[in-house]
């Protein structure tokens, strides 16, 4: 698998980054120590997640310099509108100690209110800014002339909706799409259309998350291939991910696992062919769908 990408503004994103999310306060600085001083060189962070602090004074510990370092960071729902934009970027700026970020990504495909999301966690979608991106994108635009944004992307988007912000006049278009991809739901449509586009996606849950990794670990497919090329499962995954052109975004907040997560090998042929046929040849089920969770009438992922 390549150790990077070279994106179309011309920088290299490295293909494995450390996943940050549930991870906690106290966990995630050590996990970030342990990622900087095992090679990782891209942490994946959001302002949602709440530990942006913590993250940032383990990379000022670390000694790591800032230009050796790939830092991504999202814009959480409820700051979509374009007045609240730049405010956000900047807390989460300050809580990492940056001035800038090398990825800007706009976290969910919807917007919601600011209030009463802000005073009592609940969602109210604001369907202007929800339906139509791009003044919130144009915002993102004006930050990265600024210098505080390096490239901007988006998370979760189906193809329709990243066609439907392709269709505004935008000065830097989407380079990244964040989007769950594992054995679980490999979207093979998604991968090819994203490769046509030019478009690098990054797997969250590269691992099938919390809930599956364990049963993930013990799939035959996994096990077997570990076996035949002196690998761990988890490594058979992710190097199968990498191997399809996508970034990994293993989470773990274990020194060994998170040592293990960036070690990858080149698949043979065949090996890695066997792996992606027993990956598209079951139903495709999403693990991480929060349409539910937050009272929204429709299904996120519905528009495709
Ligand atoms: P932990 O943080 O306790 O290590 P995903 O990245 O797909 O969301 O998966 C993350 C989950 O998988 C976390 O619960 C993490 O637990 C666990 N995990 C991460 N890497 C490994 C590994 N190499 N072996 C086993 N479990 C892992």
């Amino acid at each position: 698998p390549v150790d990077g990408y070279t994106l179309s503004s011309g920088d290299t994103i490295p293909s494995v980054g450390l996943g940050t999310w549930r991870a906690s306060g106290e966990d995630v600085g050590g996990a970030v120590k342990a990622a900087l001083s095992a090679g990782y060189r891209h942490i994946d962070c959001a302002w949602e997640y709440g530990n942006e602090e913590a993250i940032g004074n383990a990379i000022q510990q670390s000694g790591v310099r800032r230009e050796d370092l790939w830092l991504t960071s999202k814009l959480w729902n409820a700051s979509h509108s374009p007045e609240d934009v730049e405010p956000a970027l900047d807390e989460t700026l300050t809580r990492l100690g940056t001035s800038y970020l090398d990825m800007y990504l706009i976290h969910w495909p919807v917007a919601i209110l600011k209030e009463p999301y802000l005073t009592s966690g609940r969602f109210v979608v604001d369907k202007p800014l929800s339906d139509d991106m791009f003044p919130t994108w144009k915002k993102l635009e004006e930050l990265v002339d600024k210098g505080k944004i390096k490239n901007v992307g988006v998370c979760n988007f189906t193809i329709w909706r990243f066609e439907q912000l392709m269709k505004n006049p935008l000065k830097y278009r989407p380079l990244v799409n964040q989007v769950e991809l594992s054995y679980w739901n490999p979207q093979p449509n998604l991968l090819a259309w994203a490769k046509s586009r030019k478009v690098l996606l990054e797997a969250s849950s590269p691992l099938g998350g919390m809930r599956k990794v364990k049963e993930t670990l013990e799939l035959p497919v996994f096990t077997e291939v570990a076996k035949l090329v002196n690998i761990t499962p988890a490594q058979a995954v992710l190097s199968w991910l990498r191997q399809r052109g996508v970034v990994v975004l293993p989470k773990s907040t274990h020194p060994d696992r998170i040592k293990e997560n960036i070690q990858a090998v080149t698949l043979p042929q065949e090996l890695f062919e066997k792996i992606e046929r027993a990956a598209v040849s079951h139903p495709p089920k999403r693990m991480i769908n929060p349409s539910g969770k937050w009272g929204f009438n429709f299904d996120i992922f519905g528009l495709t």
